[in-house]
């Protein structure tokens, strides 16, 4: 089968539409976050809005064979405004969810009927990063909405400032980064980081 003849060509330009709206919603998301001096927010974001960027170029070189046509899709995409962190988490770890549990499987499936196998690997692929935003955006809803995400239970937990790479260890981060002066915004529980990177 041709792909510009294919549903694959559909679901693809989808995927690619979902991309761009996602990248800019945590952007917007950033900015917000940013506003409310919650540096360590404001990177889960920008990080995870880096990634649908890439997801997004990977479906469009997927759509290479239709270079200079354009493709008409129907689908309904999210509106996750609020000024609101914990809305903001929740609402985008609702979505990843939805994209790796429901929708990117199904275009997988589709994918691989109509014979695309690599668009069908990808697909899968980029089903299982989503699930990993999932789990990144509710570990961070969870620890905002118990008012954890700058104290801990422990006197021993290891927080890291991600601006100078400082380590304090308490059950709460400094105020200000005793090193490079920049505020508890920017702290993250050490166990944490990697999720950053
Ligand atoms: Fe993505
Ligand atoms: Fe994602």
């Amino acid at each position: 089968m041709e792909l510009k003849n294919s549903q694959t060509k559909i679901i693809l330009m989808r995927a690619f539409a979902g991309e761009c709206q996602a990248q800019n919603r945590y952007l917007i998301a950033a900015d917000t976050a940013k506003q409310q001096k919650l540096n360590v927010i404001e990177r889960l974001f920008r990080f995870t809005a880096l990634q649908e960027h890439q997801h997004a170029r990977i479906f469009q070189e997927l759509l290479g064979e239709c270079a200079g046509e354009s493709v008409e899709i129907t689908a309904d995409f999210p509106v996750d405004v609020s000024g609101d962190i914990q809305q903001l988490l929740d609402l985008a770890a609702r979505d990843e969810k939805h994209e790796a549990e429901t929708v990117y499987p199904e275009f997988a499936r589709i994918a691989a009927e109509e014979g695309f196998l690599p668009a069908a690997e990808k697909l899968r692929a980029i089903a299982e990063i989503e699930e990993t935003h999932r789990q990144r955006f509710e570990r961070f809803a969870q620890l905002w909405r118990e008012g954890m995400l700058f104290r801990s239970d422990s006197t021993e937990q290891q927080w890291v400032c991600l601006n100078c790479g400082h380590i304090h260890t308490g059950s709460e981060p400094p105020s200000e980064c005793p090193v490079c002066s920049f505020p508890q915004g920017y702290s993250i529980r050490r166990e944490d980081t990697w999720k950053m990177l």
